[in-house]
């Protein structure tokens, strides 16, 4: 995998958004899987910029959802379809209909998982995924020991996770879902160009495993070891505890291979 190391998350933000800018350009209607909580905020910044600002036409674009909390009542502002039209699908000036993702209300959560991988494979598959990583080193919701194979599925949170994300949910942790549906990590490898964003101190244990680790299904972000494409950007204080580090300034941080690819 591609290590490039940025000093700030406002420049791993602009690294990505124009990696995304990039792919837009040469695939107007490209499928971006995005991804939720606040690490990938930046690059959604950047990419609005660019749009905005003339230097990409994004207008074909189509943004599908990598998980959702199950059970949220349908346009509760946490929902992950909330957060994805609020912070990425109308900045960009998008439709709804430019839009897909897994169905959290649905009364049957097995059949809207496999309708949603069927949905994914039809429109043709997931040309960039970006990816958060949890402090646990999860992705999407797939917590530790999640198979590696595994497919769009119902999942149920660690309290891990369920402290970490109830700042969403005005620091009440009762708030937070138990469940989720989340799309698998074999799901997830299938995206043509896997783009890990990770910032901050509290995710350098999770990027060390990640990258320097085994492949193990205890780390589930590990499973981008096993990606012909996966590029993990990191800025210094997520980068701290990687033993490779120098190597990876070496090889990556001036000129990233993925850049324009
Ligand atoms: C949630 C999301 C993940 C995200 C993680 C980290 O668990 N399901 O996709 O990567 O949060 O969020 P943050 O970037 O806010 O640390």
């Amino acid at each position: 995998m591609e290590v490039v190391i940025v000093p700030d998350a406002k420049a791993g933000g602009e690294l990505i958004a124009e990696a995304m800018a990039a792919l837009v350009r040469r695939k107007p209607d490209a499928l971006l899987g995005v991804a939720t909580g606040s690490t990938p905020l930046p690059i959604y910044e950047a990419l609005a910029a660019k749009v905005a600002a003339g230097a990409v036409d994004a207008s074909r674009a189509r943004i599908c959802q990598l998980d959702e909390y199950v059970g949220l009542p349908v346009g509760h502002p946490e929902s992950y379809r909330s957060v994805v039209l609020r912070e990425v699908v109308e900045p960009l000036g998008l439709s709804e209909a430019s839009f897909m993702g897994p169905d959290g209300s649905a009364e049957d959560v097995q059949a809207a998982c496999e309708a949603y991988d069927k949905a994914l494979a039809e429109a043709g598959g997931v040309d960039l995924q970006l990816l958060g990583i949890g402090t646990d080193g999860h992705i999407g919701f797939n917590e530790p020991c999640s198979s590696l194979a595994s497919r769009t599925r119902i999942k149920t949170l660690t309290e891990q996770t369920r402290v970490d994300n109830a700042r969403f949910f005005d620091g009440d942790i009762e708030q937070v879902p138990h469940h989720v549906i989340t799309q698998g990590i074999g799901t997830i490898l299938e995206a043509r160009h896997l783009v890990l964003l990770a910032t901050g101190e509290g995710k350098a244990d999770a990027v060390a495993a990640t990258v320097e680790g085994p492949v193990a299904s205890v780390v589930p972000a590990s499973a981008l070891q096993l990606h012909p494409h996966a590029t993990v950007v990191v800025d210094e204080a997520a980068a701290s505890k990687l033993k490779l580090a120098d190597y990876f300034r070496h090889t990556y941080a001036n000129k990233p291979s993925w850049q324009g690819l």
